[in-house]
This record gives structure tokens, sequence and C-alpha cells, in this order.
């Protein structure tokens, strides 16, 4: 595969620590990590990028998207230190292949929350909310035989979720709706955690759990991720020294999305 290569500008900078971090979604999904990564590290400077005009990611052909990806991180990577790829489909396509086109960028990933599912309390099935492309992908279906002798992994797609959340909906009869259908199958037999393996799916996790009562915990991967970013920049010894706090700019390839951008990260 031939993707193209960054100009390192900023790589190459002396001055790296000072460099922002750049945070990457198909749309308005990664604000959740971006708020969870900016609380953990307020002296951070970071460039939000979502690429509303291609959401969503979860139902596109996996090499085609691969190089949509790249184009976008080669781009956030010529401003950028470290790149915090805020989307779990992304994540499951890409990282691996942006590793080692960069190998000495920190590039961080989305893990579904199965981890801590499993280390707070008796859940032996859980419930696997992803995009199709997510569960396709060899990343989870790894992520899930590591851990199947200690519960059983329901996996399900939820792509009209994704527009319906896109879209604003996030508190809707139609989310409700769509929500009944997709989840109707539980309802007499209940999962014991619900994995929100997609960064859109938190945006609508009152809905979500309102399905089941309120009875079923949710999880996903925020603060996980916020917590790998540290640890990273900190290990490269790039944690920026700034004494005031560090500035967040969103960015879009649809300037239409970023109002909706500005007021789910000032909530
Ligand atoms: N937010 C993304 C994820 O975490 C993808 C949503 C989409 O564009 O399909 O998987």
């Amino acid at each position: 595969m031939k993707e193209p290569l960054p100009p390192r500008d900023v790589q190459q900078s002396k001055d790296l620590k000072n460099a922002p971090v750049a945070v990457f979604d198909s749309g308005v999904g990664g604000i959740s990590v971006l708020r969870e990564m900016k609380r953990l590290l307020p002296h951070e400077d970071f460039i939000y990028f979502g690429d509303a005009r291609n959401t969503p990611y979860g139902e596109k052909e996996s090499v085609a998207l691969r190089a949509l990806i790249f184009g976008h991180a080669a781009s956030l990577l010529a401003r950028a230190k470290a790149l915090v790829l805020a989307c779990n489909t992304a994540t499951a396509v890409a990282v691996k292949a942006l590793r080692a086109a960069y190998p000495n960028v920190p590039i961080i990933g989305m893990e579904p929350a199965v981890k801590p599912a499993l280390a707070v309390g008796n859940h032996p099935r859980i419930l696997i909310l992803a995009t199709e492309t997510t569960l396709r992908e060899k990343k989870l279906k790894a992520l899930l035989a590591r851990y199947n002798s200690h519960a059983t992994f329901l996996p399900l797609a939820a792509p009209e979720l994704v527009r319906l959340i896109e879209a604003g909906k996030t508190d809707s009869p139609d989310l409700d709706a769509y929500l009944a259908a997709l989840l109707a199958p539980f309802s007499g037999n209940p999962p014991d955690a619900i994995v929100l393996g997609c960064t859109h799916f938190p945006l609508a996790a009152s809905a979500i759990s309102r399905v089941f009562s309120d009875t079923v915990p949710l999880f996903h991967g925020a603060e996980g991720t916020a917590k790998e970013l540290k640890r990273r920049l900190t290990s490269a010894n790039l944690l920026n020294e700034q004494i005031h706090l560090g500035t967040v700019t969103l960015t879009a390839s649809d300037s239409a999305a970023l109002p909706r951008y500005l007021s789910l990260f000032s909530k």
C-alpha cells in the first residue's frame, strides 16, 4: 500500500513540546474523547478535526477508508506532535499502518472498553455496539478473542445511530424508536453490560441506557484513551510545559458542522 507521507515541518521543530495534539474523528463522536483529554491534560493545545463531509466511516470499504484517513493524518501531523484517532472505526482500519508510517510519532487509538467492563463487577454477557467496519476488522475480533473465556460477547452494528447523532438527534423520538427496534431482541434477556465501541455513542448514552430502564451499565473508552495519551506524551518527553491553559481549535471538512462541535465541546 502506498500512502502519502507528510511534510514533517512540526516534527522537525526544536519546539515540539509546544506543538498541539491532533484529534481526529469522522464527525462529532471524537468530541466526547477530546473533552476527557482536555480535562486530564489542561496545558496541552488541541486541534480537533471532524471529517463531516465523509461521515459515516462505519459503512465504508476498508481500503478506501484507510487512504482517506492517511490523507487527513498527513495534514494534521504537519502541525501536531501527536495524533489521537478518536474514532474506533479509524483505529480498526488504520492505526497499525499509521504507526508503521510514522514510527516516531505518538499515535493513539481507541480500544472498545471491554477490559473496564470486565474489571468492574460480574458481566457474563456483554453487548458490543460498534460500526459495521469496526465489527468486521481483525482488531476487535482479536480483542474479543483475548477475553472470551471471561464473558460472552454480543457484537451488534448500529449504523443508523451514527447518522442520527451526526444530525443532532441525540434526544429525539427517532433515536428512541431506532434503539427500541435495534435492542428489542434483548428485551426479555438484557445484557449485563454494554460497551459503546464507537465514539459517537456516548453522546446518546442516556437514550441507550433508558432502553433497559437504566439497569445496564455502559462503558466507553474516552478515559482510557486520555490516560494513554498522557502516558505516551510523558514517555516521549513531549508534555507541554506552558503555564497557562492550552487552547482548543475545532476544525472540520465541512464547516457547517462546527457550531455543533462547539456546542458539544462546551457542554
Ligand atoms: N466515531 C466513529 C467510531 O468511533 C465512527 C462513526 C462513523 O463515522 O461511522 O467508530
